[in-house]
């Protein structure tokens, strides 16, 4: 008989994840907070003066999960970015936090994913954890040829991730597929 492939969501796979991160780890990015309960997932798991700077173009559904951010005393630490991500990751840039960041984690649009993982590489610190979200997306990316602009984008940075010299890698079949990259 076929077993169902182990299906977590992605803020219980953050939550058990970060929980285990969250002693030597202070500073995330997220890119992609739609109601930001991940972003609370990180920044429950991070020490006090933790800070998690996260990312979303549309401000209805932050709003949703704000009250949750402040009932979980919490809101001090997540400092919402309410424009594109490229944007906010270019401002960091400028603002001189490349190498500062312990810990990325990448689920916004497609399209741009690629560039969100060069950005995101290059604000981690060295032993810091890039992680990005649903790299099978729902099993497209082993089609021979991909249907459409989203899954040639996740296919090909997964390949991407996978010839980089720069990080270690492990991918979890958790959720719809995640890829953890190591910063060496
Ligand atoms: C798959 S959802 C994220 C789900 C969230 N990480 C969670 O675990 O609940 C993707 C989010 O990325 C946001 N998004 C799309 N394009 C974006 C962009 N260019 N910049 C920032 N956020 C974007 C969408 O509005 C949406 O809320």
């Amino acid at each position: 008989m076929t077993q169902p492939m182990p299906r977590l969501s992605v803020p219980a796979a953050l939550a058990l994840g970060s929980a285990a991160l969250g002693a030597v780890f202070a500073t995330g990015l997220f890119l992609g907070t739609f109601t930001g309960y991940s972003a609370l997932a990180l920044a429950l798991a991070l020490p006090p003066a933790g800070r998690v700077v996260t990312c979303e173009v549309n401000p209805g559904p932050p709003e949703l999960g704000r009250p949750l951010w402040r009932q979980a005393e919490e809101e001090h630490k997540i400092d919402l970015r309410l424009k594109p991500a490229l944007e906010t990751l270019d401002e960091l840039m400028d603002a001189g936090e490349a190498g500062t960041f312990d810990m990325a984690v990448v689920d916004a649009d497609k399209e741009n994913c690629a560039v969100y993982y060069e950005r995101c590489l290059q604000l981690l610190r060295p032993g810091g954890i890039l992680a990005v979200l649903r790299v099978l997306w729902r099993g497209e990316v082993l089609q021979p040829q991909p249907r459409d602009l989203e899954t040639q984008c996740v296919r090909s940075l997964n390949e991407r991730i996978l010839r980089d010299a720069r990080v270690h890698i492990s991918l979890l079949p958790l959720g719809d597929g995640l890829t953890l990259a190591f910063k060496i």
